[in-house]
């Protein structure tokens, strides 16, 4: 069986990262999950006071300053699950809350900012052995990867089950807002100019509207089967 690359792109909240970071754990491969990345660029925005009061990032200051940010993952011992660490501070639940939300796909529209990420992500893979969730790897970061996978499902589903995962983890948090957060960054993220959201040619279309976890699960391992074996 060769070592292969896996790139798993879509549109937001609709479960990409679960069943990428459950294929690498069970095939042994490394996990990253690059929306995370952005979100970490755009929590040291907020932190930093890089947003001007009418909500824009301040694109020359963060310029200046994108060489200070480091961003690594490690796995927590206790869940097996990567975290995110911005500056060496885990920086995981903050990433995630809607204000991070929000704001994640006006950072992640700078080209700066996609270059200096697009080039750590491929350092990361260079050796194969990768699984990788975002908007642009099956395009841009690996575009020779051996298996795509290009996942979608009804706008309405995907904040219903963002909805849940946030209200599991005990965030005081709306359906409608979610919603009207999904699709604002769908609209950004399908319509940037740089690298925006589409489908690679060669990726294989999932719509798991009305799919089970497992089922998704089951769909991806029989696919990287497919690709690993030849
Ligand atoms: O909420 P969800 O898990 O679907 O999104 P995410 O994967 O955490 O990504 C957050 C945001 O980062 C996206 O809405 C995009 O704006 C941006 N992103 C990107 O531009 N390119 C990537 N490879 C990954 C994420």
């Amino acid at each position: 069986m060769k070592k292969i690359t896996i790139a798993i792109d879509g549109f937001s909240s609709c479960g990409k990262s679960t069943m990428a970071k459950d294929l690498a754990k069970e095939i042994g491969y490394i996990y990253i999950d690059s929306g995370a990345m952005y979100r970490a660029v755009t929590l040291f925005c907020i932190e930093n006071s890089l947003f001007t009061s009418d909500g824009e990032v301040n694109a020359e200051e963060l310029k200046k300053r994108i060489g200070e940010i480091n961003i690594s993952f490690r796995l927590n011992d206790m869940t097996s699950k990567p975290e995110t660490f911005l500056n060496g501070v885990n920086v995981e639940s903050k990433i995630r809350t809607m204000d991070v939300s929000s704001r994640v796909s006006l950072v992640a529209a700078l080209g700066f900012v996609r270059k200096a990420l697009v080039k750590q992500q491929q350092e990361m893979g260079k050796n194969k052995g990768i699984v990788m969730d975002g908007r642009d790897i099956g395009t841009v970061v690996f575009p020779d990867a051996e298996l795509k996978v290009f996942v979608t499902a009804s706008a309405e589903i995907r904040a219903k089950r963002r909805y849940d995962e946030l209200i599991a983890k005990g965030q005081n948090v709306s359906y409608d807002e979610i919603l009207k957060n999904v699709e604002e960054r769908d609209k950004i993220d399908q319509n940037r100019k740089v690298s925006p959201l589409r489908k690679a040619d060669d990726a294989i279309i999932l719509d798991n509207s009305n799919m089970s976890v497992e089922e998704q699960k089951a769909w991806l391992k029989n696919e990287y089967q497919k690709a690993a074996y030849v």
